[in-house]
């Protein structure tokens, strides 16, 4: 299993390049399930979930290619031929965003047969939301020996209002509302710009959607959809990661090639803890040159500040000066980096969805365990300003949402290197054409 070693103290200085959003790419991918021809998806980041969502469309049947070169980050998909609209227990147990394909299968295929997820490190994440949804919208849903069985003559276009934001719920929903028949009202969504990217692809592949990036999506159901070419958006949490890492260092650096606009709950909690934050264009230029103030943080949908944000602004907060009280509300068990921080030296006291924070504390360098991967983002940037040297272990975490993470640290003065057995550049996946 890798390890990251990290030796603290370095600003971080220069420019790092944001990649693609996962979580923008992972229902862009289960989108290419809606139709026979190919869907060319640019700007998809090479990381973990992304081959094992490649794995899952290459089990039932899709034609996977991977572009290669100056292309790399480009993957086209056809689904041609659809053999087996299944997702096993294997590759659901590893990614909890493999039930994106729930939607899509159903319409398209009249039937799916999925995992039900089981447990996960920062919450009980049921997916009963998508399951009602898609009731309502006409499909016939079973559960046996731990997975769901799907059926569906057509679905119909129906009015659905979700009990509770959801961001895949959301986009589940959208997909299967795309082939349905009639008109689809979907109420209370998810306003993540992930959202707005995937209703962006849906309607290149012909689909009817207004609304996407409000409470209010309504979709007017097509018999087909066809192939598109779509860039995938930027990672708005690697983004913030590494505003976060140049923050915590006193450094000077530019996160260019991103949408700031994306980030802007977190750019004026940043101000209001003392960072200085210029937006030009599509970069974000940080300078950590002053000491940082406490502020308080409560996680919230979008545009509020990010649940995936939280871990990493727990590890600034313990080096501003005061009390931070950062309040999770999405998830109920987020505060696994909370123990390893203390570990480094940091004063971190959880009291049930509140963590409360007192700094500045000075943090040493110790052997840390990754929990999930923004907590493992977290433990990174902590040891950035350690005294001396922290070990990460399990750091397969981070591999599966930030792209060569410790290459770009170090292009911009860090020093981290990976050791243990080292990630194959390319992870050969069987009837997937690399
Ligand atoms: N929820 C339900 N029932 C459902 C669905 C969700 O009760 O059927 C609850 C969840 O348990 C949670 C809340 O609703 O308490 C919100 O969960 P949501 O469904 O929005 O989360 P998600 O769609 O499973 C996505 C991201 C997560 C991110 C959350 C919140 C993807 C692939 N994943 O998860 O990203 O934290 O939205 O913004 O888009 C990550 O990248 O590290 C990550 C965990």
């Amino acid at each position: 299993m890798d390890k990251f070693v990290i030796r603290g103290g370095n600003p971080l200085v220069g420019t790092v390049r944001v990649s693609g959003a996962k979580n923008a790419a992972l229902p862009a991918m289960a989108a290419a399930l809606l139709t026979e021809e190919p869907v060319i998806l640019e700007n998809v980041p090479q990381v973990r979930d992304i081959e094992t969502e490649r794995k899952l469309l290459a089990a039932m049947g899709a034609d996977v290619e991977l572009g290669y070169g100056r292309a790399q980050h480009r993957t086209t998909i056809c689904c041609r031929d659809l053999v087996n609209p299944e997702a096993s227990y294997e590759l659901v147990k590893t990614m909890r965003a493999s039930t994106l394909v729930l939607g899509p299968l159903i319409a398209r295929m009249k039937r799916a047969r999925i995992s039900l997820p089981g447990g996960c490190a920062i919450g009980a994440r049921p997916i009963d939301l998508h399951i009602k949804g898609l009731e309502k919208l006409g499909a016939k849903i079973s559960q046996e020996h731990g997975y769901i069985e799907a059926s569906a003559p057509r679905l119909r276009g129906t009015r659905i209002v979700f009990e509770k934001i959801t961001v895949t719920g959301t986009e589940d929903l959208l997909m299967a509302a795309t082939l349905a028949q009639g008109e689809t009202v979907l109420e209370n969504c998810a306003r993540e710009p992930e959202v707005v990217d995937l209703a962006a692809l849906l309607n290149k592949m012909g689909a009817q959607i207004e609304g996407a990036g409000t409470h209010c999506i309504r979709v007017q159901g097509v018999e087909k959809l066809h192939g598109a070419r779509h860039r995938i958006i930027p990672d708005r949490i690697e983004a913030g990661t590494f505003v976060i890492a140049a923050a915590l260092t006193g450094g000077d650096l530019q996160v260019s090639g991103c949408e700031p606009q994306h980030l802007d709950a977190l750019l004026q909690k940043l101000e209001e803890c003392g960072v200085q934050v210029y937006v030009i264009g599509d970069s974000i230029r940080v300078v950590g040159n002053g000491p940082l103030r406490s502020a308080d943080v409560n996680t919230e949908e979008y545009p509020g500040f990010p649940t995936d944000m939280q871990a990493q602004y727990m590890a600034l907060a313990t080096q501003a000066e005061g009390t931070s009280i950062v309040t999770e509300n999405i998830f109920e068990n987020r505060f696994m980096h909370g123990q390893e921080l203390v570990r480094m030296g940091a004063n971190v006291k959880v009291e049930g969805s509140r963590a409360v924070v007192r700094g500045p504390t000075p943090l040493s360098g110790a052997a840390v365990q990754a929990s999930d991967l923004r907590a493992s983002a977290s433990l990174v940037l902590a040891a950035l300003v350690a005294d001396g040297e922290t070990i990460i272990d399990r750091v397969y975490h981070i591999d599966r949402g930030y792209e060569r993470i410790e290459e770009k640290l170090r292009g911009v003065g860090a020093q981290i290197r990976r050791i243990g057995e080292l990630l194959p550049k390319r992870v050969a996946v069987p009837g997937v054409a690399v």
